[in-house]
């Protein structure tokens, strides 16, 4: 499915009052899964509480071990102090990565901003080696912007 086509659909998921916060974003995690065929685990990690760290929200995927990341640590951790977008078209050319599993190729992890604020993530893994485009984080950047709504 062309990425433009499931911007609709995510703000409809986002905006299902019926459904808690939790759930909406596991929707989110799961239609992204579902559609797009080279995001192979999808989910969110926000910071935790008043701690330098990043606390495992909703996903689809394999349970990984890492629900708690500390800042500065593996793509995700950087991600929580750079404030930046971070693609990785190669997860073993990196040398501050947590892998989860032995089948992830590449990985892109965008940062959601409230009121100017880094509070988490979202966080996509590939079993495709260098899949990720421009449109890809563009994609994302809609994503946790709609996301980042809920959560004002
Ligand atoms: N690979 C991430 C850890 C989280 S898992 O991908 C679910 C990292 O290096 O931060």
């Amino acid at each position: 499915m062309d990425l433009h086509d499931l911007r609709p659909e995510i703000k409809s998921i986002l905006s299902q009052e019926n459904l808690s916060v939790d759930e909406r974003l596991l929707k989110v995690c799961e239609t992204l899964e579902a559609n797009i065929s080279y995001y192979n685990w999808v989910g969110f990690y926000f910071k935790n509480g008043d701690k330098d760290e990043l606390k495992l929200g909703p996903y689809v995927g394999e349970p990984t071990d890492h629900t708690i990341i500390p800042f500065g640590k593996g793509i995700c951790g950087q991600v929580a102090v750079s404030n930046e977008n971070f693609v990785v078209p190669d997860v073993s050319a990196q040398d501050n990565y947590i892998a989860c599993s032995i089948t992830v190729k590449a990985e892109i992890v965008i940062p959601i901003f409230v009121n100017g604020n880094n509070i988490g993530q979202i966080d996509i893994d590939s079993n495709t080696p260098d899949p990720f485009t421009k449109a890809d984080e563009q994609f994302l950047e809609f994503v946790c912007e709609a996301v980042a709504t809920l959560l004002a």
